[in-house]
């Protein structure tokens, strides 16, 4: 069976869950490509996607698509990418699985909205994963506690193994004999539903809520790292270092430059006791963000147990 993985991942969860995933597909003998989505222009500034969609994935029997949770949201790169992606002939197989993984907080409805589009795309959801896993603006030194450590870690492997193992199910079936579980995605209170349709919009939030990143030319010594680092190339190198230009693709706010700055000359200018605040709440379990989804790291649809992997409880 060939399997194709597309991921995005800002500051590398989604990105070792495509991996395990990928180990777990060829112990299971399937032939596995694997595609890193980030850093690549041509991907975000909006041009071109489909054309470098079809020039990189190779023909495939079923395509996983991973993302993480931003506000509650598939990001919306993904989600463009989904969107561009060619209807499946041709070596664009039929079946599908989103996977997100997400900072502990709340998954939202990333998981059914990337369910939604790959429908959309002429697509069968055979399946879906969430995975728990450390937040990533929690593991800026300004703040205290870093929600989820460590995560996605070992405890996140037999639930990678188990999607694989269904995955590997699906090899003799035709793609019209496969039940479609998108609406099985749909595991979110009608109250987390509507705050993420009406609060959690990602680019009002990105725009107006986020703190701004600032590049402060006195601190940088011209290392480069964030310009290597940004995974949506928001950032360029001229002459005198770094600098943040007009336009877009817009900055995401996944921190990798802030948190890799060996001088701290990037920086974001932010509230940082606000976010304390309300990063510490959240790894409590409580506050304005916080769901109470259980199971916490999950293979949909679920099985008669369902599965539950959090360390927390
Ligand atoms: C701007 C932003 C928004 C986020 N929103 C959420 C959220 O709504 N719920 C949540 O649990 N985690 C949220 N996170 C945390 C990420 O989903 C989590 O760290 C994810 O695993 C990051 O994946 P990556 O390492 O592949 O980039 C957010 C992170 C950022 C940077």
């Amino acid at each position: 069976m060939k399997v194709a993985i597309i991921a995005f991942s800002p500051s590398g969860n989604t990105l070792k869950v495509s991996r395990w995933l990928e180990k777990s597909l060829v112990a299971q003998n399937c032939k596995v490509q694997r595609v890193n989505l980030a850093r690549d222009r041509k991907l975000f500034d909006g041009r071109n996607v489909r054309q470098y969609l079809k020039k990189t994935i190779k023909e495939h029997d079923l395509l996983c698509v991973g993302s993480p949770v931003y506000a509650h949201h598939m990001h919306y790169n993904v989600k463009n990418i989904i969107k561009a992606l060619p209807h499946p002939k041709n070596g664009w197989g039929k079946l599908a699985v989103p996977f997100v993984t997400y900072g502990g907080i709340n998954s939202g409805i990333a998981l059914q909205e990337g369910a939604k589009l790959l429908k959309k795309s002429g697509r069968i959801i055979v399946a879906g994963m969430k995975v728990n896993s450390s937040h990533c603006l929690s593991k800026l030194k300004q703040i205290k506690r870093t929600v989820n450590e460590g995560m996605p870690g070992d405890e996140a492997l037999p639930l990678i193994e188990d999607l694989a193992c269904r995955i590997k199910e699906f090899e003799n079936k035709k793609p019209e004999d496969c039940a479609d579980i998108t609406h099985k995605l749909a595991y979110q209170s009608p109250k987390v539903k509507i705050k993420a349709h009406i609060i959690f919009r990602e680019k009002v939030w990105q725009r107006h809520m986020y703190p701004k990143l600032i590049i402060d030319s006195d601190k940088c010594e011209g290392c480069g790292k964030c310009v290597k680092l940004c995974p949506v190339q928001r950032i360029e190198l001229n002459g005198k270092g770094p600098f943040i230009p007009k336009g877009k693709p817009e900055c995401i706010h996944c921190a990798s430059c802030v948190r890799y700055c060996p001088t701290g000359a990037v920086y974001f200018d932010a509230d940082w006791a606000k976010w304390n605040k309300l990063l510490s709440k959240a790894a409590d379990g409580f506050g304005p963000m916080v769901s109470n989804e259980k199971p916490k790291s999950a293979v949909y649809p679920l099985t008669e147990n369902g599965y539950e992997m959090d360390r927390r409880n």
